[in-house]
């Protein structure tokens, strides 16, 4: 009997075709997330199950699915949609993606850096509304880069992938994290390993790498945010319950930090209404990985797992 596959939502061909090698292939192509019911109902059946970072991923998912499902292959390197203890402990496989979405979510987070430190949102927003604009010497002034500290909370491949191309636009790197990182890692980005505290207190600029779980969960609420300088700014493209969002809305209305780039939100899709009324926030809806060129490896990556453990092989890229 073939096995059964279950894409919970459109992904590229190529992957599709990698999955068609090992077993039927049941893409779900609605518009958005399945619900709950929709998506234990979608699983019904399946040995395979290839899930979005929208989809929760638990104990009541591997019984809906049943006793014939072996591998859970999640499109994204973060996992925090997945109950992975009590996924494995039911015999089924968990793997992630990391490493093909480094550089593509390294730009993308430079990018809204800039975004916000050059206002080039305010500058789009006032040409778009026609507003009357000469060039003068303190028009729209930003902030530069350069001599500043980039504070990295997770020196993982993502937060070395940033360091790097702050290291190429003259800054200094700090970070922190649970681990250090190794002498060759600090050595390249002339690195210095900071407690949190001090990180938050010395920064220019915050940029959040972390997984999210129960301790990295409003890392960044009002205590932290407080313990910022008046002139730094917030880049976060991890995930956005590591920032208590209302809190991060009144320091910024306060002018307590200077700016906030956010590519993730706490309840996302939502957006806390507070941050989009904001001139000093650069605003982007989770594309950290959103090329072409990524999430098609992204999603080869996740099929090309399905299809090792379909196989009886080891998966590539398992999580737990
Ligand atoms: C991830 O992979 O975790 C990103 O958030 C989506 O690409």
């Amino acid at each position: 009997m073939e096995k059964r596959i279950v894409v919970t939502r459109t992904v590229p061909e190529s992957a599709v075709e990698v999955l068609r090698e090992v077993g039927e292939v049941h893409v779900c192509s609605q518009d958005g997330p399945l619900s709950v019911p929709e998506l234990h109902d979608a699983v019904r059946g399946a040995h395979a199950i290839v899930t979005m970072l929208h989809d929760r991923v638990d104990a009541e998912l591997v019984a809906a699915a049943g006793p014939q499902l072996q591998v859970v292959a999640n499109v994204a390197v973060g996992y925090d949609n997945v109950d992975v203890p009590a996924v494995t402990e039911r015999g089924v496989t968990v793997t992630n993606t990391p490493g093909v979405l480094v550089d593509a979510t390294a730009d993308l987070a430079f990018g809204l850096l800039l975004a916000v430190t050059r206002r080039l949102g305010e500058g789009e927003r006032l040409l778009r509304a026609r507003e009357p604009w000469t060039f003068h010497l303190g028009f729209k002034l930003g902030t530069g880069l350069q001599g500043k500290t980039l504070g990295i909370v997770g020196l993982g491949d993502i937060g070395q992938a940033v360091a790097r191309r702050a290291r190429a636009f003259g800054m200094n790197i700090a970070y922190t994290g649970r681990r250090r990182a190794s002498v060759e890692v600090e050595t390249e980005l002339d690195a210095r390993h900071l407690p949190l505290a001090e990180l938050l207190r010395t920064a220019d600029v915050v940029s959040l790498h972390c997984p999210l779980t129960e301790q990295t969960r409003h890392l960044i609420d009002a205590a932290a945010l407080a313990a910022m300088k008046p002139t730094a700014f917030l880049v976060n493209t991890s995930r956005g319950p590591v920032v208590d969002e209302k809190a991060l809305a009144e320091a910024l209305r306060e002018g307590r930090i200077a700016g906030a780039a956010l590519d993730v939100f706490e309840h996302e899709p939502a957006v806390e209404p507070a941050l989009l009324e904001l001139d000093n926030v650069a605003i982007a809806p989770h594309l950290g990985s959103a090329t072409v060129e990524t999430r098609t490896a992204m999603a080869e990556l996740a099929a090309r797992n399905v299809a090792a453990v379909l196989r009886g092989a080891e998966p590539i890229t398992p999580v737990g």
